[in-house]
């Protein structure tokens, strides 16, 4: 076990394990509440570390954020050699987050036989909005989180709402498959303006950023819709129209209220809670966000 860049160990500071072994000799006896990213630390995930850590606060144990860019999860195309690798950062960023240890593997030490050929498939979540756009990709989060839980002992996983797919499918997999670990979810973190904190908002230009605050202007007339006691049928056009157009297009995948268990689309008699779920793509990022409503309340 070492510590960040080498250094001698910093009381307070978390431990670093870059492998297996030294992840083994790190873990305490006690629950392990675990936060896994994919690095380029932000104040989102700050905010997992930070619940994480009033987890501990009740049920002792260790805190364990895991960084590991996850090869499986990403599409032939997609960004995975371009995602920001930002290892020394992260760990300065996680050095007063309250986490005890943090574990950045390589991918040799997570699939040291190469890829996988057991895969969890995900089910229909996995195959619908994130799923359809990008085939394999839930498999590939369910895998590497499950591969995760049992290397970091989890008893809990933190995870945030702003992945809500994510987050279904992993509660899904738990459930169904009797892992017995606990899930948490900790809000979306916005900026001042309302864009949605992701690793990927740094691929941003200036007039794309101001183009991508078109998603959380839809979220808002969602919102405003629902508070009208409007159904599920007005409020979908209601955010589409709040896309508009900005300084440069923001093509939606899809923009869509759903049932947040199960993401089938609601109707109008559904009461209670809803998620407003979309993707917009701007430039060659895509990004997503949801929004929660409550429709017919
Ligand atoms: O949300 C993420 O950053 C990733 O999908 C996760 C859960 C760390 C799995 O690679």
């Amino acid at each position: 076990m070492r510590r960040p860049g080498g250094a001698e160990p910093r009381p307070g500071r978390p431990a670093l394990a870059s492998d297996l072994g030294e992840l083994r000799a790190a873990l305490g006896p006690g629950p392990r509440t675990v936060v896994m990213t994919m690095g380029a630390i932000h104040q989102g995930h700050l905010d997992l570390v930070a619940a994480a850590a009033r987890h501990r606060a009740q049920d002792g144990g260790q805190v364990v954020v895991t960084i590991f860019v996850n090869p499986l999860q990403f599409g032939p195309g997609e960004d995975f050699d371009a995602y920001p690798r930002t290892l020394q950062a992260d760990l300065e960023a996680l050095a007063p987050s309250g986490a005890d240890l943090v574990y950045a593997p390589s991918a040799e030490d997570m699939y040291p036989d190469g890829p996988p050929r057991a895969v969890i498939d995900p089910g229909p979540l996995g195959r619908v909005f994130e799923g359809a756009i990008r085939p394999g990709h839930f498999a590939g989060v369910a895998t590497v989180v499950c591969k995760l839980a049992a290397r970091t002992g989890a008893t809990r996983a933190v995870f945030g709402q702003k992945d809500a797919q994510q987050l279904a499918v992993v509660r899904q997999m738990v459930a169904d498959l009797d892992l017995g670990w606990q899930v948490s979810a900790v809000p979306t973190r916005r900026e001042a303006d309302g864009l949605a904190l992701s690793s990927r908002n740094r691929y941003l230009t200036a007039s794309q950023r101001q183009a991508a605050l078109a998603r959380p202007r839809a979220s808002a007339a969602g919102r405003h819709t629902a508070a009208q006691q409007a159904p599920a049928s007005q409020e979908r056009p209601a955010a589409r129209r709040a896309l508009g157009r900005g300084p440069e297009p923001a093509f939606p995948d899809y923009l869509e209220l759903v049932d947040p268990a199960t993401f089938d689309p609601v109707d109008d008699q559904w009461r209670g809670r809803a998620w407003l779920i979309g993707a917009l793509k701007i430039g060659r990022t895509r990004l997503i966000d949801n929004a929660e409503v409550a429709l017919g309340a």
